[in-house]
């Protein structure tokens, strides 16, 4: 660490700019610490929405299926955000891969809810099968599962 005396008074200001700069610095990585989700937090946050949507099924009541549906979106926006950008062993893009499941998870989530509101419980199940083979396309690519 360097302390700097200023004297004069543009020196002073140059100081407490930089002790302002150092300070926005920090503060901007405390954000990022804290809005970066927790990957393993997420993955767990979006298993348990997916029983929601399950649950919603047996007990066949559709606020629970919105309810899971609401957050299975939610968590979902946050999974490309731990994918690091890069060529995997197969030779494509993670990220762009990651950002592309979010997506369809997404739409295919919107599609459960529109489906069982119609009262089609079995396409709603199978919307559910497809979300959840998603999942599991994504643990064996990215992680080889
Ligand atoms: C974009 C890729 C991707 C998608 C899509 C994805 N996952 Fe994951 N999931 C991962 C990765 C990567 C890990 C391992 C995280 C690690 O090791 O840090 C993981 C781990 C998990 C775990 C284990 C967490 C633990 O504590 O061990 C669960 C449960 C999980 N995911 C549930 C889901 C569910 C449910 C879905 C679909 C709704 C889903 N995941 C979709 C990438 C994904």
């Amino acid at each position: 660490m360097v302390i700097i005396i200023y004297t004069n008074i543009t020196g002073e200001y140059k100081m407490k700019k930089a002790l302002l700069l150092s300070i926005l610095a920090s503060g901007v990585l405390f954000a990022q610490e804290y809005i970066q989700p927790d990957r393993m937090k997420n993955m767990q946050e979006m298993e348990a929405a997916m029983s929601v949507i399950q649950k919603g099924f047996l007990f066949d009541n559709v606020n629970v299926v919105k309810n899971g549906v609401k957050d299975l979106k939610e968590r979902v926006k946050h999974t490309e955000s731990f994918i690091k950008a890069g060529v995997n062993k197969e030779g494509f893009n993670t990220l762009v891969y990651a950002q592309k499941q979010a997506k369809d998870i997404t739409a295919l989530a919107d599609d459960i809810l529109a489906t069982f509101e119609k009262g089609d419980r079995y396409g709603a199940a199978n919307g559910y099968l497809r979300v959840l083979s998603k999942c599991l396309t994504c643990h064996q690519t990215i992680r080889s599962w």
